[in-house]
């Protein structure tokens, strides 16, 4: 009886595993077909050296540019240990997406308090976008160890004037 009853619970796990390995499959699916979350692609490669020496646009004029929409473009060049432009001005309610590259190691690039959470690889093109609702100060933190001054590298986005 003890062997069966082993068995019985056995049977209970594998069902558990199928149902679990299902629900995260459908989560998947749902999560790029309803949501439209998914993984950073290949948006663009660059010369990580042409864009140091400030010869690939967009990121020969690093800033924050109005664009025909309304919504606003925030070129941004990362750096051991900084970013340029280091403040982003927008007015509250602005929709930004931020083109963002390296010039030298890996990066990262989270706002706080907004959905923006990325990796800044050299050559690669980072673009992400966030609105920002609410006038305040927010932070753009290096979370990336990119060596001895990694913990000073921050920028931040001034959003309605505010700071
Ligand atoms: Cu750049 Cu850490």
């Amino acid at each position: 009886m003890a062997t069966l009853q082993i068995e019985k619970w056995e049977r209970w796990f594998l069902y558990a595993t199928v149902v679990v390995l299902v629900a995260f499959f459908i989560a998947i699916i749902a999560s790029i077909g309803e949501a439209g979350i998914h993984l950073p692609t290949d948006e663009a490669q660059v010369d990580p050296a042409a864009v140091a020496s400030g010869d690939v646009p967009p990121f020969d004029h690093p800033g924050v540019y109005e664009q025909p929409d309304g919504s606003y473009q925030a070129v941004v060049v990362a750096k051991a240990w900084s970013f340029s432009p280091a403040e982003i001005e927008v007015p509250a309610g602005a929709d930004v997406e931020f083109v963002v590259t390296s010039t030298d190691v890996i990066h990262g690039f989270l706002i706080a308090d907004v959905a923006v959470n990325g990796m800044i690889i050299p050559g690669q093109v980072l673009k992400v976008n966030a609105t920002f609702d609410e006038a305040g100060v927010y932070d753009i933190i290096c979370h990336e160890y990119c060596g001895l001054a990694h913990n000073q590298m921050f920028g931040q986005v001034k959003v309605g004037g505010a700071g």
